[in-house]
């Protein structure tokens, strides 16, 4: 059974963990859980000045970056466990190739760090896009056709994986579906339905998986605790919606129309064929698996929790 929410800091078992991303939008959930559950955080931050970011969380701050496998030796000591959830997006400035290069490379040294330290678990997370997008039910083991973004997510499960070693380093693979929260691609969203200028592939009624920030954070320390090595694990809530159902509560809650689809060939002329593929998806993912390791989440349906979030946002 999943041990209720808040400080446990006699927890049986308490792990020290490295969270790699730790200031990110995923990272400072993960660690801000796995400290509720008992469990010690070290937070890896690239840029010092995101220190705070790692210890209002309730983690310990340490610099490194996961490309410098000298800065990951020093964090890593003392730990057991690393999650990676470090991750460059592409942009203005970017060299093209460090979206890969974070993610897959730093798994690899990540793993490399975690052996040398004598730790035993490594977290890798990746997302929902990498399966291909179907007309039923998606499972943890549904067919998969990574692209764009999840390619290099599949990319980073796969050298997770390979580095795995029985009775030595575990390694399991999260795939969170969308979480929604107060940033990432949801506060991108938002900002865009409110101006005017969110597009959405026409009908829109291809369903989304959805799960909340801290379920989904939850979820990570249960897979931390509990996932089987060399599997993944789907996250998602129990309601998937529809992605035209989804931007007109946003827009309703704003008292704005709901803005209209647009055609297909729009749309990738827009955001490119890769995102404009994973838009148009239908992924309605099932959390049975998860579930089956005492994971619950507590916002099961999106259009009950996302009024609240945008109150935040707001
Ligand atoms: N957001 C979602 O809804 C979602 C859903 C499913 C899967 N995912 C996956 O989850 C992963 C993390 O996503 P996110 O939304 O949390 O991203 P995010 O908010 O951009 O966080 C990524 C973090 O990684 C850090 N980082 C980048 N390069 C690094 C390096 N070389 N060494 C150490 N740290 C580095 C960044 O540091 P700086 O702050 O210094 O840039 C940032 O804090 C991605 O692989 C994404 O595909 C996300």
């Amino acid at each position: 059974m999943e041990r209720p929410g808040g400080q446990n800091p006699q927890a049986k078992g308490a792990r020290t963990v490295l969270v790699a991303g730790a200031g990110g939008f995923l990272g400072k959930a993960i660690t801000a859980a796995l400290v509720a559950e008992g469990h010690r955080v070290r937070g890896l931050v690239r840029d010092p000045t995101k220190s705070d970011l790692v210890r209002r969380a309730g983690g310990q701050p340490m610099v490194g970056d996961v490309l410098e496998p000298s800065t990951l030796r020093a964090a890593m000591e003392g730990c057991d466990s690393v999650v990676h959830v470090a991750a460059q997006y592409p942009g203005p400035g970017i060299p093209p190739e460090m979206p890969r290069r974070v993610r897959v490379e730093g798994v690899r040294n990540l793993a490399d760090a975690a052996r040398a330290a004598g730790a035993n678990r490594l977290l890798v997370c990746s997302g929902y896009w990498v399966y291909a997008g179907q007309p039923g039910v998606l499972v943890d083991d549904s067919p998969l056709d990574p692209r764009g973004e999840s390619l290099v997510n599949y990319e980073a499960e796969q050298a997770g994986l390979e580095a795995a070693t029985p009775g030595q380093l575990d390694v399991v693979v999260v795939r969170p579906a969308m979480v929604y929260g107060e940033g990432s691609w949801f506060r991108v969203m938002v900002n865009s339905i409110r101006s005017g200028s969110y597009l959405y592939p026409h009908p829109g009624t291809n369903l989304w998986s959805m799960v909340e920030l801290s379920d989904a954070a939850r979820a990570f320390v249960t897979l931390l605790e509990r996932g089987r090595s060399g599997e993944a694990y789907l996250v998602v809530d129990d309601a998937p919606i529809m992605i035209r159902d989804l931007t007109a509560l946003v827009a309703r809650e704003f008292h704005l129309h709901p803005p209209a689809g647009v055609q297909r060939e729009i749309l990738e002329h827009a955001v490119g064929p890769e995102v404009a593929y994973h838009l148009a998806a239908n992924r309605a993912g099932s959390n049975q698996k998860l579930r089956g390791l005492g994971w619950v989440p507590r916002y099961g349906d999106c259009r009950k929790r996302i009024p609240a979030v945008l109150d935040s946002l707001a």
